[in-house]
């Protein structure tokens, strides 16, 4: 499938968003090793808090579904530039995503930049961090 068609699953995503409190609708679409394409979409809450972003919602519902291999991660909202994903998805796309994988950062006006996983959180915390041995 073609990056163009990604990104326009991304939109589609976006319009699912739960955004009554920012408004700021975001969506992504995460392709899976076999090329099925999990979306996702930023669903907010009362307690803010609580809100869970576009990328995390997709990666959260790949692995709920046994889907755990990735290639690529698109993310798409209403930005003068391409999206740039919060600290917190940085994180969990680190988790489940090798650190050479592309993540495609764009917007509604067409505006794209390719990352990896690696550039987006150098020297993320991972589970190789942490030693259990010096512990027991
Ligand atoms: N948000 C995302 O879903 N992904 C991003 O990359 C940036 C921020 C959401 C969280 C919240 O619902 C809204 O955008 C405003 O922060």
């Amino acid at each position: 499938m073609k990056e163009s068609n990604f990104i326009e699953q991304a939109k589609r995503a976006r319009e699912y968003a739960y955004v009554p409190y920012s408004k700021f609708p975001v969506g992504a679409s995460l392709v899976t090793d076999s090329d099925e394409v999990v979306l996702g979409c930023n669903i907010e809450n009362a307690s803010f808090g609580l809100t869970n972003c576009a990328e995390r919602t997709a990666i959260f519902k790949a692995v709920s579904e046994g889907k755990t291999n990735f290639k690529k991660l698109v993310v798409v909202a209403d930005t003068d530039g391409p999206v740039s994903p919060c600290g917190a998805c940085r994180q969990v796309i680190s988790e489940f995503c090798d650190k050479d994988m592309p993540v495609v950062l764009t917007n509604l006006k067409g505006d794209a930049v390719t990352v990896t996983v690696e550039t987006l959180l150098p020297g993320a915390f991972t589970s190789g961090d942490m030693d259990h041995e010096r512990y027991v």
